[in-house]
């Protein structure tokens, strides 16, 4: 597949049909990944990889952490919480494994903080791209209760990092269309 075809079809996915993403895929898309520009060679990701066979399980620390973190709440905040609950289980119960991608946080040197963001987006553009090529789907998440402390440890996620992107990935349920509201016109201008 031609690079800007996987950059038009990739379209984030919230449901996926079930099945595996294999050990070998993951290594594939995590290998691509590393291939982001990064600025002084810092190569700042780390990638968690939870498989399909563990899925369960992050699925149980989730919907645990959720009720954590709403205990108390009235019972509009209940009504959500149980929609929440339901939208995780199911996008769960069809994912075929989980990436998540992380950053080495470098506090004393704001500027090489952001670059090392900067370039860890790029690693998971890469993700994303490679999946795209291989005819699989995903979901970039920074949702909350994913990156909450209790889901860190259950990713094993290191001390200093913080997580990036929470990547979804599967076997595509729907085609999806895709939507920009801003032609190259209202973005550009040639100097
Ligand atoms: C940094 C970042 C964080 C995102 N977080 C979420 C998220 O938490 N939940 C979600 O559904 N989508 C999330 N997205 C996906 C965007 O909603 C999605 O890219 C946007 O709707 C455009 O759709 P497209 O990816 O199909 O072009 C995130 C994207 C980025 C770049």
């Amino acid at each position: 597949m031609h690079v800007d075809e996987a950059i038009r079809s990739r379209r984030t996915h919230k449901f996926f049909a079930g099945g595996a993403v294999d050990d070998a895929t993951l290594r594939e898309l995590v290998d691509l990944g590393r291939w982001a520009p990064n600025h002084r060679f810092t190569e700042p990701w780390r990638f968690y990889a939870v498989r399909h066979a563990r899925l369960p399980a992050m699925k149980e620390a989730v919907l645990q952490s959720l009720d954590a973190m709403a205990k108390g709440g009235d019972a509009e905040s209940m009504r959500k919480l149980e929609q929440k609950r339901d939208k995780i289980a199911r996008r769960l119960d069809g994912t075929g494994a989980v990436l998540v991608v992380t950053w080495r946080r470098k506090p004393d040197d704001p500027a090489e903080d952001r670059e090392d963001y900067a370039a860890t987006a790029c690693a998971v553009q890469n993700v994303l791209l490679g999946a795209a090529a291989r005819g699989l789907v995903s979901l970039w998440s920074t949702g909350g209760v994913l990156m909450s402390p209790s889901m860190r440890e259950f990713y094993g996620v290191g001390a200093g990092e913080d997580v990036a992107a929470i990547v979804f990935l599967g076997h595509p349920q729907a085609r999806l269309e895709g939507r920009r509201y801003k032609s190259v016109d209202e973005v550009l201008r040639f100097v």
